[in-house]
């Protein structure tokens, strides 16, 4: 845990100094030739096969000071990108600035659409509204009023967030959002009130664990239940080149572990570590004087924590997974083998 925290603290200044330079750059570039304009901004800025490549980029993703910006800052940027894109450089123009310009404009407007996202569905916005919901719900587990309240909260910024990154090429209807909203709705909360009146009479210390229990295994069972299909049939492998070799369940059954796994690591440094803390705490004069401070103190404990996990462990798996060709199934082992001998691993795409 130390050494981890140690990686994202020197990220967090590496990334800071990086704002830094892009500042100082500006007096040198008077000299400079002009920027190319063979970068590619559609794809991540760092190199996304390397975890420190992949932690970054989580980084500046989900980096919330971005909320922060204003209309006219965010225009800026879109002006930058859309001319870049049309090969137009503004005079003077960085590759630092073109960067910052592209995350800028990622974080706020859609993809397919080009239309300003709703602020609290954006990127930028997962981290403050994860830690309130989350540390509302870890303060709040007691009663059933408050239980719902939270679970309700948590499943509408769902929805928002599904609303908001809607594709835009095939858009689903405003009827099956609804649909998943109430479904998703009624699962949380009949899952969270189970779980709670199962553990009505275990010690107050482990009471607190309850809120991740249930997104443990929640996890455990949506994931598998929403890609069985996939379990079923298998997914696209290819060799390194991304030549289609077949379709694998094995594979299927590793991508779908991975993403079960990264999950519940995402959710355990913000709802594992404040429990301890909150416990020890609410025994101290303080808290008793003030009990009213245990949900804002709660709230900051898993932002912190959130802050700095919830990059890391997007970025811990890459997007493209791959596994050697002894560990699929026999008659696919023998298939790749005749057509192509050469492979030892295949890559598949482990999905989200
Ligand atoms: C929205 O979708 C994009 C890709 O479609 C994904 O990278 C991103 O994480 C999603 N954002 C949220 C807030 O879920
Ligand atoms: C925030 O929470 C949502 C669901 O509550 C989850 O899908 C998402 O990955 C989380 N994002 C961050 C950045 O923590
Ligand atoms: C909120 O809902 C999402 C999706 O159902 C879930 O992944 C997440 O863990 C929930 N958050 C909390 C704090 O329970
Ligand atoms: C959001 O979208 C996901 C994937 O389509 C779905 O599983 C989930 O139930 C939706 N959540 C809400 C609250 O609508």
């Amino acid at each position: 845990m130390i050494a981890t925290l140690n990686i994202t603290i020197s990220l967090a200044a590496a990334f800071q100094g990086h704002l830094l330079r892009t500042a100082g750059a500006h007096s040198a570039i008077n000299m400079a030739a002009e920027l190319s304009t063979s970068i590619n901004i559609k794809e991540p800025r760092w190199d996304q096969s390397t975890f420190v490549g992949r932690a970054k980029h989580f980084f500046t993703v989900t980096d919330p000071r971005n909320i922060l910006l204003s209309n006219e800052q965010l225009e800026h940027s879109h002006k930058i990108i859309t001319d870049y894109r049309q090969g137009v450089v503004s005079p003077g123009l960085t590759e630092d600035e073109l960067w910052r310009a592209k995350y800028v404009f990622d974080s706020a407007f859609h993809p397919d659409t080009g239309e300003k996202m709703i602020l609290i569905g954006r990127m930028s916005a997962q981290v403050p509204m994860n830690m309130t919901i989350t540390g509302c719900m870890m303060t709040f587990y007691k009663t059933t009023p408050a239980v719902v309240l939270w679970q309700w909260i948590n499943q509408s910024f769902n929805a928002i967030v599904n609303y908001t990154n809607r594709s835009g090429d095939a858009p689903i209807s405003v009827s099956q959002l609804g649909t998943a909203y109430v479904s998703a709705t009624t699962g949380a909360v009949a899952t969270a009130l189970g779980l709670n009146a199962l553990t009505k009479h275990i010690s107050p210390l482990f009471g607190r664990f309850v809120p991740f229990a249930a997104v443990a295994a929640a996890n455990c069972i949506n994931i598998p239940l929403m890609r069985q299909r996939e379990l079923k049939h298998g997914i696209p492998i290819t060799d390194e080149n991304d030549n289609r070799l077949g379709e694998s369940t094995k594979a299927a059954q590793q991508a779908i572990s991975q993403v079960v796994v990264s999950r519940i690591l995402m959710a355990s440094p913000g709802m594992a570590i404040p429990p301890f803390l909150m416990n020890h705490l609410e025994k101290k004069a303080f808290l008793k004087k003030f009990p009213w401070m245990s949900a804002p103190i709660q709230v900051g404990l898993v932002g912190f924590c959130l802050v700095f996990a919830t990059p890391l462990c997007c970025a811990l798996f890459p997007q493209k997974s791959s596994m050697s060709v002894s560990r699929l199934e026999p008659e696919l082992q023998e298939k790749i083998r005749a057509s192509h001998p050469g492979v030892e691993r295949v890559y598949f795409n482990k999905g989200l």
